[in-house]
């Protein structure tokens, strides 16, 4: 296809790439296609339509700035943290997670951490070196690429399958194959899922849950997009319907409830992890290879996490603490600082559609998916290499589903979060000028 008049001059883009030695974008990483589009961005002086990179596209709560500018005025800089976590946040957690998952922990297993990623790579140490003769997790993908990086940097081995292709009953014998081997510690998946925005129900939670227990393999689940699903209201403190859970499954789990998206707070870096009482107290004597007792608690306590960075930043446990209140006490909606998304996602795939585009990713078994933080598409006869390529070249960025560990290779991800409702207009002329040269060529 050749590149003229297109929005971004092409020369420009033809030599971006070639500057960035990027030779096959299906292997580029997030970060890397962020600095490209930033350097096409500042060479031709035009802004993109950037769906590449999974930031919070809306203000912080004043709940939680407010608390933590209170708490770095009563001094809490100078001081270390409790590793554990301040008391404040580790009451409010074990609240909510009651409140909005209908779910008991005692506060000992709820933990802060320095994001998310820290709270998956701490318990990577932990769940993946608890039996010697097991060798690492098991992704349910498509998933965070990052996570296969913390294994990768570890030296933890892992497996990897599209869930897609095994969603419901089929799950279990999937399952069932990989972990009668023998050789899987923990298993981690993302529900809502990045990158395909399918969500698990409750029958899938229930066989994850069950093959957790029949072959004891810890299950880390990630919340980073707690709530999201947006077709169901999970936002009434106390009231059914709660975020779907495998802790209604099993005793076998780690959860991890990021702040980063749902109170766009990833700038702070602070996450949770909640560990079940089970877990939390269970010893493993294979873990005395690498830590000073045997107790799975213990060690990501005073083992794994105070190695990692001995503790979260004190002034950010606060204002997590007190946006954890808020929601619980019903002051703040759980989902008003993102529940903009849905809305933005539903027009987005209304646009693609409209100018030739496929959703990849489109179905929960028999009901279509929810609008929320991203969605994935496809183009008709271009595989994800030579679409994200195109697009680049119509001011529009996003990254492969190759990279995401999809078997829908074709396929991109597109984040709604930098797509204001005011830039709709915009992307249906790029995406509608890219059809039509497509179609013309
Ligand atoms: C599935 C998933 N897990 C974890 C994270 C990281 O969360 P945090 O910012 O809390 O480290 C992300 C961020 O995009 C994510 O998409």
């Amino acid at each position: 296809m050749k590149f003229q008049n297109t929005p971004i001059d092409s020369k420009i883009v033809e030599k971006k790439i070639h500057e960035s030695g990027l030779t096959n974008f299906e292997t580029a990483t997030i970060r890397e296609i962020v600095r490209l589009v930033n350097n096409i961005e500042e060479d031709s002086g035009n802004k993109f339509l950037r769906m590449e990179m999974g930031v919070p596209g809306l203000p912080a709560p004043e709940i939680g700035i407010n608390a933590e500018i209170k708490a770095l005025k009563s001094g809490v800089a100078s001081q270390y943290p409790m590793i554990e976590g301040i008391k404040p946040l580790k009451k409010e957690l074990k609240r909510f997670v009651k409140l909005f998952m209908d779910i008991d922990v005692d506060e000992q297993g709820c933990l802060p951490s320095v994001g998310s990623m820290q709270g998956s790579f701490a318990t990577f140490l932990v769940a993946n070196r608890s039996d010697h003769t097991r060798e690492g997790t098991l992704f349910l993908d498509p998933g965070f690429p990052v996570h296969k990086q913390s294994c990768q940097v570890i030296g933890h081995e892992w497996e990897t399958f599209d869930m897609y292709d095994y969603r419901g009953e089929k799950l279990r014998n999937k399952l069932d194959t990989i972990l009668s081997q023998g050789k899987i510690s923990s298993i981690l998946y993302s529900n809502p899922n990045n990158p395909s925005w399918i969500s698990l129900s409750e029958a899938e939670l229930k066989i994850i849950g069950e093959m957790a227990d029949k072959y004891d393999v810890i299950i880390i689940e990630d919340l980073a997009y707690f709530g999201m699903d947006f077709r169901k209201d999970y936002t009434v403190p106390g009231k059914a319907p709660f975020q779907p859970t495998v802790a209604k499954y099993t005793d076998n789990y780690v959860l991890l409830i990021s702040s980063s998206k749902l109170f766009n707070y990833a700038g702070q870096r602070v996450g949770t992890i909640v560990i079940s009482d089970y877990l939390y107290n269970r010893r493993y004597p294979d873990l005395k290879r690498y830590y000073k007792t045997d107790q799975f608690g213990y060690s990501m306590i005073y083992g794994s996490l105070y190695a990692l960075s001995s503790g979260t930043t004190h002034s950010a446990q606060y204002g997590l603490a007190a946006m954890l209140k808020a929601v619980n006490e019903g002051e703040m909606n759980l989902t008003e600082n993102v529940i903009e998304y849905g809305e933005r996602a539903k027009k987005m795939k209304q646009i693609f559609i409209e100018n030739g585009f496929n959703l990849v990713y489109d179905k929960d078994e028999d009901e279509d998916i929810a609008d929320g933080f991203y969605f994935t598409f496809s183009y008709p006869g271009l595989n994800g290499n030579d679409l994200l390529e195109h697009l680049l070249y119509y001011g529009i960025s996003a990254i492969t589903l190759a990279v995401t560990n999809s078997t829908r290779i074709e396929g991109l991800r597109a984040c709604v979060s930098q797509i204001g409702l005011d830039k709709m207009t915009l992307l249906d002329e790029r995406l509608k000028q890219f059809n039509e040269d497509y179609q013309k060529q």
